[in-house]
């Protein structure tokens, strides 16, 4: 099996490559850090291509994607797993803007032109990185509104493989609290060690999964969240 992890220097995504690679897949990996880029492929077991990009500049990702699908000569599986999220409380416009063109359009320029390319190909698997923070709004506004999008859009996806009869699967994976640089500050429990998470998610993927909470009592918090009234829920967020 080949794939390829968008966002694989660090956390989440550096867990995961190490035990795809492990169990035999060939990875492309990337992210803007290259030289955690070098640092990983080094010690990654099985064969891996490097190539380094910046989702917030959305035209030189989608060149060095596409580059990447041809390097490697067939892909069957890409997970988007870059994200970020400020947790500054003053809100501020830069930040927000920054949320958006990495979860929101640098997200959807990987999602769509992997989806175009596994069309072409006759099947794929599409893994999008959402996070629990998708199910209603916070007050890291544009982290949660970024990834009700991600979700969003990964099911409008598996809507459009189903009406045109492709064979392409499409996983939404909407971790709680995961011990990375990410979770950081008050208010985190249930915070899962990042090899428990990447292999909850490994499992989700092997299955082809639609929807998956990592870890799975993340479910239950989803179900809550979505019955509190607003005042209740507003509360609970201050
Ligand atoms: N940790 C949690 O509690 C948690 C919970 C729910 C969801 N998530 C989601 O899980 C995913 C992984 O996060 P993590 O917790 O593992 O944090 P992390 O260690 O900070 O990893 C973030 C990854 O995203 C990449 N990235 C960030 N900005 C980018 C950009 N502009 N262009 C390209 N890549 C970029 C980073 O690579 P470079 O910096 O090298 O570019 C890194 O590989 C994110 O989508 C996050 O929203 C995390």
């Amino acid at each position: 099996m080949k794939a390829i992890i968008i966002g694989a220097t660090s956390g989440i995504g550096r867990e995961l490559a190490q035990q795809m690679s492990t169990q035999g897949y060939e990875l492309g990996i990337t992210g803007r850090r290259s030289h955690l880029l070098d640092t990983l492929a080094e010690v990654l077991p099985a064969k891996a291509y490097k190539a380094t990009m910046d989702l917030e500049d959305v035209q030189g990702a989608l060149k060095a994607f596409k580059q990447l699908l041809e390097t490697m000569d067939g892909v069957d599986l890409v997970v988007i797993n870059s994200g970020t999220g400020s947790n500054d409380p003053k809100l501020p416009l830069e930040d927000e803007l920054s949320t958006v063109a990495v979860n929101v359009l640098g997200f959807t320029a990987i999602a769509n032109v992997a989806y175009h390319y596994f069309v072409s190909k006759g099947h794929g698997h599409i893994v999008g990185i959402s996070s629990i923070a998708a199910v209603r709004g916070g007050p890291a506004a544009s982290y949660n509104a970024s990834k009700a999008y991600v979700s969003s859009y990964l099911e409008g996806l598996a809507c459009r493989a189903h009406v045109d009869a492709k064979d392409i699967s499409i996983t939404d994976i909407r971790p709680g609290f995961v011990d990375t640089a990410m979770a950081k500050g008050e208010g985190i429990f249930w915070c899962a060690p990042v090899p428990k998470a990447a292999q909850q998610i490994l499992t989700a993927i092997k299955h082809k999964r639609s929807v998956v909470y990592v870890t799975k009592r993340w479910r239950l918090i989803a179900i809550l969240l979505e019955c509190l009234p607003g005042g209740v829920y507003r509360k609970l967020m201050g």
